[in-house]
């Protein structure tokens, strides 16, 4: 189906998703199927990124989360985290002016002190040119864990409550919430996963309570708009409870 013929099915169907998060996998296995080294699929990988801001912006989608690095990736060897550091670089200056003239927004979310000072420059680069802007807001998860985020955000409340800034009986949800990485911006809706694997890899385990998964079986860089926009219609079927009765 085309593009075209694709958004209006889309537009017919109902309510879009607000917030889109990815965890892009499946670069290794492309890259092995072809017989080349697996930072070429990570290379491949950023055209479906691109392609996967393309979709939101068609679409309305006002916030992508993409999982791109894990704190457990930091376990790979030696030079493929120095390609998939590299290509972080090269995305940003690649992708720094067209972002901003869409009005993408770009923040990263994670543990970025752990990243080589030239990837740390970029990232602050991006940051800093694309602010402001008000189309998409774009977040990619970096040297990120989510359990990490949560202890990160109990030490944080820890330390106001030890500080007398709040007593432990303010201590809820929303204040836990307000000390995620993703504090501004409404919890997923639709989490998206290639590749065909069916968990969560340490990825937004707070923030995805309710959200609505799609198990795609296409590997990242063969991840299309169309594929994204696909993956919006199988959300519009769903039926979205949150623990009441059926209306
Ligand atoms: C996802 O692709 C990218 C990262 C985790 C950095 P993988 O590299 O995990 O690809 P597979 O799962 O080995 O195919
Ligand atoms: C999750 O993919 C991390 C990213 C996509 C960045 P992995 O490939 O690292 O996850 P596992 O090892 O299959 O669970
Ligand atoms: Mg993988």
């Amino acid at each position: 189906m085309s593009d075209d013929a694709l958004l209006q099915r889309i537009r017919l169907s109902g309510a879009i998703p607000t917030h889109v998060a990815v965890i892009m996998d499946g670069n290794g296995r492309w890259a092995q199927g072809r017989s080349l080294p697996r930072p070429l699929g990570h290379a491949a990988g950023m055209a479906a990124v691109r392609e996967a801001v393309e979709a939101c912006l068609a679409t309305g989608v006002a916030v992508l989360t993409l999982f791109a690095f894990s704190q457990e990736n930091w376990q790979r060897p030696a030079d493929e985290i120095a390609a998939l550091m590299s290509l972080l670089e090269e995305y940003i200056e690649r992708e720094m002016s067209d972002l901003r003239e869409r009005r993408v927004a770009v923040r990263f979310l994670g543990e970025l002190d752990r990243l080589v000072p030239s990837a740390r420059e970029a990232v602050d680069r991006i940051v800093a040119t694309t602010a402001g802007g008000d189309a998409l807001a774009l977040n990619i998860c970096v040297s990120y864990g989510s359990r990490a985020e949560i202890t990160r955000a109990a030490r944080l409340l820890a330390e106001d409550v030890a500080a007398g800034r709040m007593s432990a009986d303010q201590v809820d949800e929303e204040a836990l919430a307000r000390r995620l990485y993703t504090a501004e911006w409404p919890d997923p809706d639709l989490l998206i996963r290639t590749s065909g694997e069916q968990r969560l890899s340490n990825f937004l385990l707070w923030q995805l309570a309710y959200a609505e998964f799609h198990v795609s079986p296409v590997l990242w860089p063969d991840f299309t708009r169309q594929h994204f926009f696909e993956a919006i219609l199988d959300f519009q079927r769903r039926d979205r409870r949150f623990g009441r009765v059926p209306v």
